[in-house]
């Protein structure tokens, strides 16, 4: 590896995917590394020993997890494999330290988790929740969604995001997505909104950034709040920054995942800040005990043990962002053929992107797509999974019959009757990597008729 001086690296999206094509072409610089909290186990891997970044270098951050053996079945998740042997005794070494203390839900780490938090996503505010959903509820209340409202979203999300709009009174108004990001498309956005628009909330599907700077524009020119539903993109070059407010997702299946439900609401409005305080726990005053500022509110604080965990676990956050950015583009060289022959559509290895998931459109459509992925399942042992199996129009509750029964979102169902995800999590190894990816070749032989 050949170094040089490079500007300061933060840590977020754009920053990672610089490294990544330094890293692969043999290049790193010696960057000036922030030293925010998140950025601590990758920065000391590039000021001590940058070898350790390429796959091929010894004591490699990619080394291959000793508990598995060559022939296993490739899982999509595995559970025993969300945090390396040592965030495992980090995280528990911290939990232990808050029982020992009795201090679990109210306690120091909070405020200490929320000012870590604040400085990697360089935003002056952020509250720390029992979960993503919460934070999607309490950001929503915080810009002043309530009953009657309604709140322009995509209909291809996990269900948290139109239940936080339902738990505030109000209704969720579906629009189509962009065709090149798949994320709420700001001219479609536009021509739905009503007198009754209150929000936009654009989600960051698999953890690609939404066209926020956009939506931002139509917000302030029609007067709507504008939350990002940023649960998959933590780290994401522009989160919170465009916006009245982000919710973040830190439950154990994320990116920065703690032993326990909790998320985050960043803002770089203090009065938004303030409100989803108070909102987060019961109404109150922050500074006096038990004494209401508000009517209503949540009991909805992170718990101090999960913050704890959460402070451990945190210099290893842009190292494992590092490590998704990386497989991803070793999916994408390894799977390029696909694209070039237009069997299938790749995700683009754009800087925005925190690589939650890692989606291939089948371009034959929906049989194709799953008969690729019994194949894969049943001929190779490599499981794949669909993000998200019922579109949020087409869930069958009285609710959503009564509300979205005539809803046509042409290009949202075009795309997820192709898509298929493939296994990226921070710790696959890349021979399970290429296990995935020569099952995939495999099944897109089989299938081609
Ligand atoms: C897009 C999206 N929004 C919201 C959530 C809700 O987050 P949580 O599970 O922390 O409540 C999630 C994750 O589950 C998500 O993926």
């Amino acid at each position: 590896m050949t170094t040089f001086l490079n500007d300061s690296f933060t840590g977020d999206s754009t920053s990672i995917h610089r490294l990544v094509g330094e890293v692969r072409r043999h290049e790193v610089p010696v960057y000036r590394c922030s030293r925010s909290l998140a950025n601590r186990a990758l920065s000391d891997s590039l000021a001590e020993d940058v070898g350790r970044l390429d796959p091929s270098g010894p004591d490699s951050v990619f080394a291959v997890d000793p508990r598995r053996a060559a022939g296993d079945p490739v899982p999509f998740l595995p559970k025993s494999r969300l945090w390396t042997r040592d965030e495992q005794r980090i995280a528990v070494e911290h939990f232990a330290r808050v029982v020992a203390d009795g201090e679990l839900t109210s306690g120091s780490a909070i405020g200490e988790f929320e000012d870590a938090l604040a400085e990697f996503l360089a935003v002056p505010h952020a509250v720390a929740t029992s979960s993503g959903t919460d934070a999607l509820i309490i950001a929503l209340r915080a810009v002043g969604v309530s009953h009657g409202d309604e709140v322009i979203m995509p209909a291809n999300s996990f269900a948290a995001t139109e239940n936080a709009v339902w738990a505030c009174g109000a209704t969720p108004v579906l629009v189509d997505i962009d065709p090149v990001r798949h994320t709420l498309d700001p001219a479609l956005v536009e021509t739905a909104i009503t007198p009754r628009t209150r929000a936009i909330l654009p989600v960051h599907l698999y953890g690609r950034f939404a066209d926020v700077p956009g939506l931002a524009e139509i917000a302030r020119r029609h007067g709507l709040g504008l939350v990002e539903d940023a649960c998959q993109a933590i780290g994401v070059t522009g989160v919170g920054q465009h916006s009245d407010a982000a919710a973040l997702s830190f439950n154990p299946y994320k990116n920065f995942g703690l032993t326990g439900k909790a998320g985050a609401v960043v803002t770089r409005d203090a009065e938004v800040g303030v409100s989803a305080r108070r909102f987060a726990y019961h109404g109150f005053d922050p500074e006096r005990k038990n004494v209401k500022e508000d009517a209503f509110g949540l009991n909805a604080k992170i718990d101090n043990s999960t913050a704890a965990v959460a402070l451990g676990l945190l210099p290893r956050l842009t190292l494992n962002s590092y490590r998704r950015a990386f497989l991803a583009k070793r999916y994408l060289d390894a799977l390029e053929e696909l694209a070039a022959d237009g069997t299938a559509v790749l995700p683009a290895f754009t800087p925005d992107h925190a690589w939650h998931l890692f989606g291939v459109q089948v371009a034959a459509g929906r049989e194709a797509r799953d008969a690729i992925q019994a194949r894969m399942r049943t001929a190779d042992a490599v499981e794949t999974d669909i993000y998200y199996p019922v579109l949020t129009h087409r869930q069958q509750t009285p609710l959503h019959r009564k509300h979205f029964a005539h809803v046509a979102l042409p290009l949202t169902e075009q795309v997820h009757a192709r898509v298929l995800h493939l296994p990226l999590h921070n710790n696959l190894s890349l021979s399970e990597q290429d296990r995935v990816i020569e099952a995939l070749h495999a099944a897109f032989r089989a299938t081609a008729h």
